[in-house]
């Protein structure tokens, strides 16, 4: 969407900050020895207390409130009283919901206690590079020069980039226009980021696949390659410099 009245971004504001809290909350919450459904549960009555309703339950009957996928899991992780999480997971949170019509989305990776893999390295570069690319947009910026950018920071890294996984419009629903803010040079897309308009900005930064694919479950993705996968996102606002972070509250560069 593109906010023009002051009654929007206070929308777009409340909207983001039920997300932004809801991730933080369920980050601090989650424990060695709890199943990703108890934690998904914890997120879904968070939700509800902050008068929002769960976007992908919504938009795309997802089972659970919110995707929590683990280890080698991508994204779109279905919540499971089967799956126990333990000491050491690199576990991936994406909130996003609805409220009073306005949409807002954020996700982060982090690591369950003490980095006993070893994921910290990937974590941290994908912060960094989600931080390096919303610093670079703003009204006039090609969403290719972007994308641009987050390939090059991953490479620098030593990392790969998912390149079916993309940032999006976001506001008036969960997906809009812009539908594809890529985390690779795309030069047949021309678009450009306009001024006022909000966007989800979202990294995937991965060990090394290149392509997440759909398991069995029709839910679950996972990387082509295996190896492991971050993602930082948040919802932002285009401005003629530095952008509004709607949802800065989720506290993932704290
Ligand atoms: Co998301
Ligand atoms: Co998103």
């Amino acid at each position: 969407m593109s906010i023009s009245t002051e009654d929007e971004r206070n929308g777009m504001q409340q909207a983001s900050d039920a997300v932004a809290i809801t991730l933080k909350k369920m980050r601090e919450y989650a424990k060695p020895g709890m199943s990703t459904k108890e934690l998904d549960e914890y997120g879904g009555e968070l939700l509800t207390q902050l008068g929002a309703n769960s976007a992908p339950l919504l938009t795309y009957e997802f089972p659970g409130y919110t995707c929590i996928s683990v280890n080698d899991e991508v994204a779109h992780g279905v919540p499971s009283a089967d799956q126990i999480l333990k000491e050491g997971d690199l576990v991936n949170i994406d909130v996003s919901a609805e409220l009073n019509g306005y949409w807002a989305d954020n996700g982060g990776s982090f690591i369950l206690g003490e980095d006993i893999h070893g994921h910290g390295k990937l974590v941290e570069a994908s912060k960094e590079i989600l931080k390096k690319a919303i610093s670079n947009i703003k009204g006039g910026v090609r969403i290719s020069e972007i994308g641009k950018l987050i390939e090059t920071e991953a490479k620098k890294a030593g990392y790969t980039v998912i390149k079916n996984l993309t940032g999006h419009g976001v506001g008036r629903s969960l997906h809009e226009e812009p539908h594809e803010i890529a985390n690779f040079c795309d030069r047949y897309n021309t678009t450009r980021f306009k001024k006022n308009s909000v966007v989800a900005i979202e990294t995937f930064i991965s060990t090394k696949s290149t392509i997440a694919d759909t398991q069995a479950d029709g839910w679950t993705l996972k990387g082509n390659k295996g190896g492991f996968v971050a993602q930082h996102e948040h919802t932002i606002m285009v401005t003629g410099g530095a952008p509004v972070i709607f949802t800065s509250q989720n506290g993932i560069w704290d």
